[in-house]
């Protein structure tokens, strides 16, 4: 058994943050934003909580509500997983996860949450899908119990509560908002490959300052802000796309030029169009959404997924290829056919 993406969907805050409006905030304009980044507006939540914006994304993703591509309208009572990213949660007890499950009433789905950051709804989906497999294979699954037939996958994120808004080289790169799939059953030998690695690099893009929040912890740092070495970050992506791509499609045993589709984790246009390049990849073949969202980490991969599909633009048999990579710094991968 193998499987596929039955359902997507999407959500973003309501209030549009332009480039021009960061510089009430810091020395910046919308022209070194545009041209070095290719972002446009973001979105912030203002209103919305993490989990909001993932439920109604699921919901999209179910089919329960318009919005979303979804062939028909997916039983909530028919969820088996419920696998939840993201490095932003409202809450850490419950699991954001767990809270989508009772918004949706998911009675016979078990629940959980990743943190893979930026790379995180590829590890989720790799987590639902090994569950489905071994699920099929009688490897999981006692009777009803636990038994993994169809799994919702969430990436979800509220980046701007820990921006560092007094930092002009990361300020402007990131947003909020959520993205979900379902994963249901599919053609054998769907994905097709994936691939997981990693260049340990912590201290490249990172969230200092939990340590002092106890009174026998020392001072530490009074807040959880943002910090990266942008160049650092930016030369590692691009090595690590090209590498990912390169390493899914040596092991299905294919071209790079075969893939339809490529969608990467939205960073910078600038990241994309290197590695683009360097791969030798018509441009038309890759996702962009990164202009009108910023960076939202690990919403940006089913975000992009969720336009393509309601766009039209995946034709079963499509080849498409999934890129995540972030803090960690990690890459996750994925080559699945679209039906
Ligand atoms: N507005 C105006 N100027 C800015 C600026 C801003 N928002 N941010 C940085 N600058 C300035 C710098 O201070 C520097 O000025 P200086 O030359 O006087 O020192 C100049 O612009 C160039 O900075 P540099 O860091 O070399 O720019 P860059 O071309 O590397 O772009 C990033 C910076 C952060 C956009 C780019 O490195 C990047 O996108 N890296 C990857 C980050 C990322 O995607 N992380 C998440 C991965 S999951």
């Amino acid at each position: 058994m193998g499987c596929a993406i039955i359902g997507c969907g999407k959500s973003l805050p309501a209030l549009a943050v332009a480039n021009d409006d960061l510089t009430q905030l810091v020395d910046t304009s919308d022209e070194w934003i545009t041209t070095r980044t290719g972002i446009k507006p973001r979105r912030i939540a203002v209103g919305e909580t993490n989990v909001d914006m993932a439920e109604a994304a699921a919901r999209q993703a179910m089919g329960l509500v318009e919005g979303g591509y979804c062939e028909a309208p997916i039983d909530p009572e028919s969820i088996d997983l419920v696998v939840y990213s993201t490095c932003t949660p409202d809450v850490l007890v419950p699991s954001c996860a767990a809270l989508v499950r009772r918004r949706l009433g998911l009675v016979n789905a078990v629940a959980f949450d990743v943190n893979a950051a930026c790379s995180g709804f590829i590890y989720a989906m790799s987590v639902a899908e090994s569950m489905m497999a071994s699920s099929a294979l009688g490897v999981a699954g006692a009777g009803r119990r636990n038994k993994v037939r169809r799994a919702l996958v969430i990436g979800s994120e509220r980046l701007t509560r820990i921006t560092n808004w007094k930092d002009r080289t990361t300020c402007v790169l990131f947003g909020d908002g959520a993205g979900a799939a379902v994963l249901g059953a599919g053609k054998k030998g769907n994905p097709l490959a994936l691939s997981f690695s990693t260049s340990p690099d912590v201290a490249a893009l990172d969230v200092p300052g939990l340590a002092g929040t106890s009174p026998f912890a020392g001072t530490g740092r009074p807040a959880s802000r943002l910090s990266m070495d942008g160049r650092r970050v930016f030369r590692f992506a691009v090595a690590a796309i090209c590498d990912a791509v390169e390493g899914l499609a040596a092991k299905a045993g294919i071209a790079v030029a075969d893939i339809d589709h490529l969608v990467l984790h939205q960073a910078n246009e600038r990241i994309l169009a290197a590695a683009v390049k360097r791969l030798g990849i018509d441009d038309a073949r890759v996702a962009r959404t990164l202009r009108d969202t910023g960076n939202i980490s690990s919403a940006c991969i089913p975000l992009a997924l969720d336009r393509l599909a309601r766009a039209g633009e995946l034709e079963d048999g499509d080849l498409v290829a999934l890129v995540g990579f972030g803090a960690g710094l990690d890459i996750g991968a994925c080559l699945l056919r679209w039906k």
